[in-house]
C-alpha cells in the first residue's frame, strides 16, 4: 500500500572509495534512471558517532555531494539534502530510541567492530546508530534501501523498529522496508587483503580506490593489487577460495554493467598480467571523469550550498507531516 520510494545515505566521513561507489552511488545513479522517487542524505549526524573534526565537516559534506553528483545523482530528479538541515531525522530517531531494544542494539556487529574493546569510552550515539538510520528511512516512508552488504544488519534492525511500532500502537503506518543488495559489487574488497572490505579508513592507501584518485594512482593501485598465480577461471565455480581474483573480476563486472558470468566468458584463461591492464583501462576510462567532475564542482561551494538547502525543504516537505503523524500516533 507504500508507494516505492527509495532512501539511502553516505556518511560525510572524509573520502569516498570505488567500494562507496559501486555498492551505493553507481546503483542510486541506476535507480535515479528508473524513474524511482529517490532521496539521498549526507548522513552528517551519523558521521559525529564518532570524532570528527569540526574545520573538516563542511568540508567533507561538500565533497560528498559533489560525489554524488559525479556519480550520475541530478538534484532536479533526486532529492540531495544534509540530515542535520532536517531536524525531523533527530526527532523520529528519539521515539526509535525508545521503541528498539537494548538487547538488540548489542548485535549489531558494526556496534562491536567500531566500539572495540573499550565499549565503556564509545559515544552513546555510535550504540544507538541503527536507531537514527531507521528514523532516516522510515521519516520517508522509503520502501527500498539500496545499500552494500555491510549495511544488511542494520535494514533487519530498521524492519524490526518499524514492525515493533505498528504492532506497540495498533497502527499500519511504516512500512516494513525492502533492503537492495544486488549486483556484482555490493562488497568490494580490499587490494591488499582479500578477507577485508574496501574502506575509507584502512590505513593503507594501495588497498582501495579513492573517488579523487587521478589515472596514474589507479593504474599503480590496480597493478599492485594482490592476486594468485593461477589464470583467471572461464566459470564462476573457478573462483572458489580465490577472494582476491573475485574481487577483481567483480570490479569489473560492476564498472563494465555486465555479470560476472560474462566477464568470465571473455576473460577465462588470461594471466592477471593480461587481465590487470584490461581493468586498470576499464577503471581509469569510468573513474577519472567522476574525479574530474568533482574538483569542477568543488570550485563552485555556493552552488553545492544551494543544492543542499533546496534539497533540505524538498525533504522536509515530506518528513514534516510524516514526523506529526508519528507524534499523534504516541499522543504527544
Ligand atoms: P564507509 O563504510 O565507507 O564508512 P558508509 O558507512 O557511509 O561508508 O557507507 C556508504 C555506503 O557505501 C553504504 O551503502 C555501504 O554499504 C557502501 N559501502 C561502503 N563500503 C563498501 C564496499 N567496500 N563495498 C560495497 N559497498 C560499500
Ligand atoms: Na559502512
Amino acid at each position: 500500500a507504500f508507494t516505492p520510494r527509495v532512501f539511502s545515505g553516505i556518511q560525510p566521513s572524509g573520502g569516498l572509495t570505488l567500494g562507496n561507489y559501486l555498492g551505493a552511488l553507481k546503483r542510486f545513479a541506476d535507480t535515479q534512471n528508473k524513474g524511482i522517487e529517490s532521496i539521498y542524505c549526507m548522513v552528517d549526524l551519523h558521521a559525529i558517532t564518532v570524532w570528527q573534526d569540526p574545520a573538516k565537516l563542511a568540508h567533507a559534506t561538500r565533497e560528498l555531494c559533489a560525489g554524488f553528483i559525479a556519480s550520475g545523482i541530478d538534484p532536479e530528479k533526486s532529492i540531495l539534502f544534509n540530515q542535520s538541515q532536517v531536524p525531523e531525522h533527530a526527532q523520529l530517531a528519539w521515539i526509535f530510541n525508545c521503541v528498539a531494544r537494548m538487547g538488540w542494539m548489542k548485535r549489531m556487529t558494526q556496534w562491536k567492530d567500531k566500539a572495540g574493546k573499550n565499549q565503556e569510552n564509545a559515544s552513546l550515539g555510535l550504540f544507538a546508530y541503527p536507531a537514527l538510520m531507521a528514523a532516516d528511512i522510515l521519516l520517508y516512508h522509503a520502501t527500498h534501501v539500496p545499500v552494500g552488504e555491510d549495511q544488511k544488519q542494520h535494514l533487519e534492525l530498521t524492519r524490526d523498529i518499524a514492525i515493533k511500532f505498528n504492532n506497540d500502537f495498533g497502527v499500519e503506518f511504516f512500512p516494513v522496508t525492502e533492503p537492495v543488495i544486488e549486483g556484482a559489487a555490493t562488497r568490494v574488497m580490499s587490494l591488499r587483503d582479500g578477507s577485508k572490505k574496501m574502506s575509507k579508513s584502512d590505513p593503507s592507501d594501495m588497498s582501495r580506490i579513492n573517488l579523487t584518485d587521478d589515472a596514474d594512482a589507479i593504474a599503480t593501485k590496480i597493478r599492485k593489487a594482490k592476486t594468485d598465480p593461477e589464470a583467471l577461471p572461464s566459470e564462476v565455480d573457478g573462483l572458489e577460495g580465490r577472494p582476491e581474483a573475485r574481487n577483481l573480476v567483480n570490479i569489473y563486472a560492476a564498472l563494465s554493467d555486465q555479470t560476472v558470468e560474462q566477464v568470465l566468458a571473455d576473460v577465462g584463461g588470461k594471466q592477471f598480467s593480461e587481465f590487470k591492464p584490461m581493468l586498470s583501462e576499464l577503471a581509469v576510462t569510468k573513474m577519472t571523469p567522476i574525479s574530474t567532475e568533482m574538483a569542477r564542482l568543488m570550485q563552485h561551494q555556493d552552488e553545492i550550498d544551494a543544492i543542499l538547502r533546496r534539497g533540505s525543504e524538498r525533504a522536509r516537505e515530506i518528513a514534516s507531516p510524516i514526523l506529526a503523524k508519528t507524534y499523534e500516533i504516541v499522543g504527544m
